[in-house]
């Protein structure tokens, strides 16, 4: 089987990059580069620009997949640049996909729903009020129109130890020196991800599926947990109100990851439960 990983150098990308051939010798792995452009010896290394459809097509035709597994985006920054990126480049892609008939595990987020209820299920209505989660609720939209054989999967914060994931390696240096008490979500051990991710390329389900984390933690409570496994300092942590500040963010995007457990081999996991199979490998 042919995969394309895009977004090879991103937290995800890389933790798949370490994944795919430890648990799936067999699969010819071709991934993406954007930043970096890869060198002649680099041949299963392609440059593609999300934003670009020649760029998409080019990669496309030369690869020629049977499953992409599509984690690039950009997660902050300019708002027109984040819906370039991901709502417009994620339905180039689906298109060449769907004439290709390639399948399409693309990666899609908890925040495109408001916030306003929590525990949402796949059934649930999206409701974007960030730029970020508007480009992502339409990345959705566009593949899904594009008709391509396509695995919407609505994850959460993604977290890990080795590497650390950049939003904890924050908290630990003291650089998120606030965390919200009243934004939950339901945060995924990467390597928990990786292994559905790898399960549903193989699989026949199409449609929205949510894959998080089986507990429903707030940022601030998410963050403690991790400052104490990895013998962080709590005092550079403070608790605030999302509610209070000058941004709208949404509040609860807990989801509700019945179907993917009763579909998956792969068991989703808790943050209690990963710390403590953390503690235990370490
Ligand atoms: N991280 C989370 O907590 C979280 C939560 C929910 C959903 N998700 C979703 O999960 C996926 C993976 O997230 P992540 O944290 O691994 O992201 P990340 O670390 O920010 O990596 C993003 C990747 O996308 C690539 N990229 C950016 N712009 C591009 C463009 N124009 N064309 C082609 N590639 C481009 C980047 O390449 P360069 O390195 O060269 O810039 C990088 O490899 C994303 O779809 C994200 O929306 C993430």
């Amino acid at each position: 089987m042919k995969i394309l990983l895009t977004g090879s150098s991103g937290y995800l990308g890389t933790a798949l990059l370490r994944h795919i051939p430890a648990q799936r010798p067999e699969w010819d792995l071709h991934i993406t580069l954007f930043s970096i452009v890869p060198s002649d010896e680099m041949t299963n290394a392609h440059h593609l620009d999300l934003c670009n459809p020649q760029s998409v097509a080019r990669v496309m035709d030369k690869v020629q997949p049977d499953v992409i597994i599509h984690t690039a985006a950009l997660n902050s920054g300019d708002a027109r640049a984040m819906y370039e990126t991901n709502a417009s480049g994620s339905g180039y892609l689906a298109r060449e996909a769907a004439k290709q008939r390639a399948r399409l595990i693309h990666l899609s987020s908890d925040v495109i729903f408001d916030g306003r209820r929590g525990n949402y299920n796949e059934d649930d209505a999206p409701n974007p009020i960030t730029p970020y989660a508007v480009s992502k609720a339409d990345a959705e939209k566009n593949v899904q129109a594009s008709g391509a054989d396509a695995v919407l999967v609505r994850t959460s914060l993604i977290y890990g130890f080795k590497p650390l994931d950049p939003r904890t390696r924050s908290v630990l240096r003291g650089e998120m020196p606030t965390l919200f008490t009243d934004e939950l979500r339901c945060p995924i051990w990467v390597d928990n991800l990786c292994e559905a991710l790898i399960e549903l390329a193989e699989m026949e389900y199409r449609g929205a599926l949510h894959v998080a984390g089986t507990q429903a933690l707030s940022r601030y409570e998410f963050g403690m947990k991790l400052v104490n496994a990895l013998n962080g300092d709590p005092s550079l942590i403070s608790a605030a109100t999302s509610r209070s500040g000058s941004l709208t963010r949404p509040l609860d995007c807990t989801l509700d990851v019945s179907r993917a457990q009763s579909m998956l081999r792969t068991k989703l996991m808790s943050v209690d439960e990963m710390l403590e199979k953390n503690k235990k490998i370490g």
